[in-house]
């Protein structure tokens, strides 16, 4: 069988010289999947393109996330401008079709990618994993060419950023539960109630709202419907004051009479649940990644700091109390990486990922908390100070544990999938 991380590359056209040298690879080169192996081999090893990938994030984030992301944080401040320029490189539609102004590639340099920005700064790595797998991938996948050409180009582009409007006060975990509704009006649709902690909720242009159309229907009476910022009746709430991802842009919607076009509905009627659940199985291995990320930052700071501080007369590293937490992060990093590029390259060989991508959310998150308190511990003092980054890291841990699916919801997904048969 084939099984392999090393995906091929088609280069399109000869590599143009910027300043920038992580942009080419966004603009000229597009991955395809499936490249045929003649042995039997497993081959863990990344292809030349994943690792350009992995460089051209990873210079991202230490040149143009990690100046400020401390104030960032502070201040609960968006990181426009460094947005602004993930979109340009082609970070915000990494996945979706040149042809709608994506950059076309796969879902392993997507998970690579997020893992790399999130080392550094989870608020500004969520809003490209969200507006990538739960905003661009369901508009390519079950959107019409209409929509695609409205919508998904600008979206990919990053001239707009997108937002998933799922959760309510008391529609979280138990997603068919919607109280917002979205009334038949024969052309249109009429959208009222309110979304909470809605991710690019302040900065959003285009939402992805999932309301009930026909309650008696359950699951099968919702839709999803594309929503403008500048409809009327369309309201931004409050924003959240959190725990971590501060520079994020968490807020409640409200939707006052908004009317809806028909067209603006994605896929058939009652499709809605559906386009919900398929979104958040790869959603989920997207924040699968970032907890990776998260993880593998914190633990880095803490490698390199050991082998800094003295305590006793020797490095804290000599200690094997730290040396054993260095080694067991080390450990639970290593796994987690290996079931979150697992998933993605499930998802790209069309195989189903609904449970890979849920073993990956939830054993990577858990080892995103687990990982970035050892760093604060190793930290010492210092790990308890805003300077030393790893305190934010472990406050912005504990959201991977919670949205697209707490770690309880990643059980019941996981338990019905080993047990359905
Ligand atoms: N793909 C396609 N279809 C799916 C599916 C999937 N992954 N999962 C379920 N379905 C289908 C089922 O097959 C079923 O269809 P049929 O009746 O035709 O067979 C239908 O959906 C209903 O499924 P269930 O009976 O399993 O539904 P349920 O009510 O028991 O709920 C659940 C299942 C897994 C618990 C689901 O409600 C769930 O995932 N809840 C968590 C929601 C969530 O992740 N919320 C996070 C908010 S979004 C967010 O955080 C975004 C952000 O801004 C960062």
């Amino acid at each position: 069988m084939e099984n392999s991380y090393s995906l091929g590359c088609d280069r399109r056209s000869t590599l143009k010289k910027t300043s920038l040298e992580y942009r080419p690879i966004f603009l000229h080169t597009r991955i395809f999947v499936g490249r045929q192996h003649k042995d039997l081999t497993m081959d863990f090893s990344l292809s030349e393109e994943h690792l350009m990938i992995r460089q051209a994030a990873r210079d991202f984030a230490q040149n143009e996330l990690l100046p400020g992301v401390i104030e960032r944080d502070e201040a609960q401040r968006f990181p426009t401008e460094q947005i602004k320029k993930l979109g340009e490189l082609g970070f915000l539609g990494m996945m979706v079709d040149p042809k709608y102004n994506g950059s076309g590639m796969d879902t392993l340099s997507y998970v690579i990618a997020i893992e790399e920005l999130s080392k550094v700064d989870a608020s500004a790595s969520v809003v490209v994993s969200v507006n990538n797998s739960l905003v661009c991938w369901g508009l390519e996948t079950f959107g019409s060419e209409a929509q695609k050409e409205k919508y998904l180009s600008r979206l990919a582009s990053g001239q707009v950023i997108g937002a998933f409007c799922l959760s309510e006060p008391e529609a979280g975990s138990d997603a068919t539960s919607q109280k917002t509704t979205a009334i038949d009006k024969g052309d249109h649709y009429v959208l009222n109630g309110t979304k909470n902690w809605i991710t690019n909720g302040g900065t959003s242009e285009v939402c992805l709202v999932i309301a009930q159309t026909d309650r008696e229907k359950g699951h099968k009476g919702i839709n999803a419907l594309i929503v403008e910022k500048n409809m009327p009746g369309f309201e931004i709430g409050p924003k959240e004051n959190k725990l971590g991802i501060r520079g994020s842009d968490t807020h409640s919607l409200i939707f006052n009479e908004v009317k809806v076009p028909k067209e603006n509905r994605i896929g058939k009627d009652g499709f809605g649940f559906k386009f919900a659940m398929k979104s958040l199985s790869g959603g989920r291995i997207g924040i699968a990644a970032q907890a990776l990320g998260i993880a593998a930052g914190a633990y880095e700071m803490a490698l390199k700091y050991s082998k800094e501080r003295s305590t006793f007369g020797t490095k804290i590293a000599n200690h094997q109390a730290i040396a054993f937490k260095l080694a067991d992060m080390h450990t639970q990093i290593e796994a987690a990486r290996h079931l979150v590029y697992k998933a993605a390259w499930e998802k790209d060989q069309g195989l189903n990922y609904d449970l890979s991508g849920a073993v990956a959310k939830l054993y990577a998150s858990q080892t995103a908390m687990e990982t970035t308190v050892e760093a604060v511990q190793i930290h010492g003092g210092n790990g308890f100070v805003k300077d030393y980054h790893v305190e934010r890291l472990m406050r912005d841990a504990k959201i991977t544990q919670i949205y697209e699916g707490t770690s309880e919801i990643q059980k019941i997904v996981i338990s019905r999938s080993i047990l359905k048969d």
